[in-house]
């Protein structure tokens, strides 16, 4: 299947309740998205499935949830201060401000620009004759370096309040309370600590619809080992987070693992992979998994006084900082991914053309959608009541509609994901032996287009069994 234009996706996304753009009735906020009632479900599912995956199923892992907001000095103590931007070019002509990597990187194919050094990167797009996107002009002023970090303030008095950030990745949260969780858990290394959370970034360039937003959901995980026992853990987490991938209906044909470079790791990096997947306009990060070894435990003993060393209940003697595996997902981003992968315009008999979006069923808003045939009275009474007997019977999440032809919400059901269709007929009835006998409905598959007549009981322990 080819991927999808991005267009059409941002479209169906809008048309049908999955993600709007931000703020729209004041002209909206650059590349801010909220999502809809679609969108959301879609995004908690994964969240919860991830949850049950790598916390609720794990007996080595458990949850935490801390502040977007923390004490500055977590910042300083982690380097994000000093370390965490990208180089920023201006336009002299237009004025308009670009990260100059990415320049190189999309516009003639450079891999890797984001190593470059500040004073490579202006050289470098006047000789390769890169225009602003804005205007065209090859005048660029010497790169300058960009701390992404979103500054505000705490205190009731403007501008006397301290200075504080909102935290551009929740892992922080886990290194500061590391001492915390594991005195109370009392578990016993290796373990890992969960948190699920929202992260902003004062991104230069933000944009292809959700991929880079300023603000954003991570799922991370910091899995704390023995030092000296990175390496097979680090695999391990790579096999984990491949099989993921693909459990969520990611095919393998767009799914790539590219490691970094030396000189493109992170600050606190010893070693980077990134699962990359390719969208639209063309492979780009995922995931991440790195191994940052003793750096924030280290550094946060050094800048808090406090003893960061972990003491085997084996052996007290052995007294040591833990090293850090960390997988990283970003959860608005796998939303993305999974809804490209998912869409298609497919070519039908007669020249018809149907979206459809091919969802795994674990992840699709809804789980079912029950169609009456018409709207008469006694029909759709009868439907209602097998709506409720299904919610309450199998606890699923099922749609109700009512309106439109029968062929126009099989349709509507098509391009929202649902997996299954249940249509209410007056055979249902007792109305109509050609239909079919009473009590019986037909469900249709979204994805084969087949449909099969069941009793409704054999309905229900059939959705019960799923
Ligand atoms: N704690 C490590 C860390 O934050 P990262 O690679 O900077 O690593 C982790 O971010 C994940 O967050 C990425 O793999 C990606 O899925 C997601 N992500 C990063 N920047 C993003 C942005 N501007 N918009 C949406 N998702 C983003």
């Amino acid at each position: 299947m080819p991927a999808p234009s991005l267009d059409s996706l941002v479209s169906l996304c809008k048309r049908r309740g999955f993600i709007f753009p931000g703020s729209e009735i004041y002209g909206g906020l650059a590349n801010t998205w909220d999502y809809g009632p679609l969108g959301l479900e879609i995004k908690n599912r994964l969240q919860r499935e991830w949850w049950k995956r790598f916390v609720r199923s794990r007996r080595d892992m458990v949850g935490i949830e801390t502040g977007i907001l923390m004490n500055p000095k977590v910042w300083e103590a982690s380097g994000h201060v000093s370390n965490f931007g990208d180089p920023l070019v201006d336009c002299k002509k237009c004025k308009e401000r670009f990260r100059g990597d990415k320049l190189l990187e999309e516009k003639i194919g450079v891999e890797g620009a984001a190593v470059l050094t500040l004073d490579q990167v202006q050289p470098m797009l006047i000789a390769e004759k890169i225009g602003c996107p804005s205007c065209g002009s090859v005048d660029w002023a010497v790169a300058k370096k960009f701390n992404l970090m979103f500054k505000t303030q705490q205190g009731v008095v403007e501008g006397e309040g301290a200075d504080i950030y909102l935290r551009p990745e929740t892992a922080q949260g886990m290194f500061v309370n590391f001492k915390n969780i594991a005195q109370t858990s009392r578990k016993r290394l290796p373990f890992g600590v969960a948190q699920v959370g929202t992260v902003f970034r004062n991104e230069i360039t933000p944009g292809n619809f959700t991929f880079r937003t300023r603000e954003f959901q991570q799922m991370e995980i910091e899995y704390f080992v023995e030092p000296g026992t990175e390496g097979p853990i680090f695999e391990n987490w790579k096999e984990v987070m491949w099989q993921w991938c693909l459990d969520i209906g990611l095919s393998p044909e767009r799914l790539r693992i590219r490691e970094h470079t030396k000189e493109e790791l992170s600050h606190y990096s010893s070693r980077t992979l990134d699962i990359e997947y390719k969208y639209p306009w063309g492979w780009g990060e995922l995931y991440g998994l790195a191994n940052r070894s003793d750096f924030d435990l280290t550094q946060h003993a050094k800048c808090s006084g406090q003893d960061m060393t972990y003491t085997d209940p084996d052996d007290p003697k052995k007294k040591f900082v833990p090293y850090v595996v960390e997988p990283t997902f970003g959860l608005t981003r796998t939303v993305l991914a999974i809804l490209l992968e998912a869409y298609e315009e497919e070519n039908l008999a007669d020249d018809d053309t149907r979206t459809v979006l091919h969802l795994k069923p674990l992840v699709a808003p809804f789980d079912l959608a029950i169609l009456p045939l018409s709207k008469k009275e006694h029909l759709s009474s009868y439907a209602e009541e097998l709506h409720k007997k299904i919610v309450q019977e199998t606890g699923l999440f099922v749609d109700y509609d009512v309106t439109g032809s029968i062929g126009k919400r099989y349709r509507r059901q098509d391009e929202i994901g649902t997996p299954k269709c249940v249509t209410v007929d007056f055979g249902t009835i007792g109305e109509d032996a050609v239909q079919g006998e009473k009590d019986t409905v037909t469900i249709r598959d979204r994805d084969t287009q087949a449909q099969e007549r069941l009793t409704i009981s054999s309905l229900i322990e059939k959705l019960k069994a799923h």
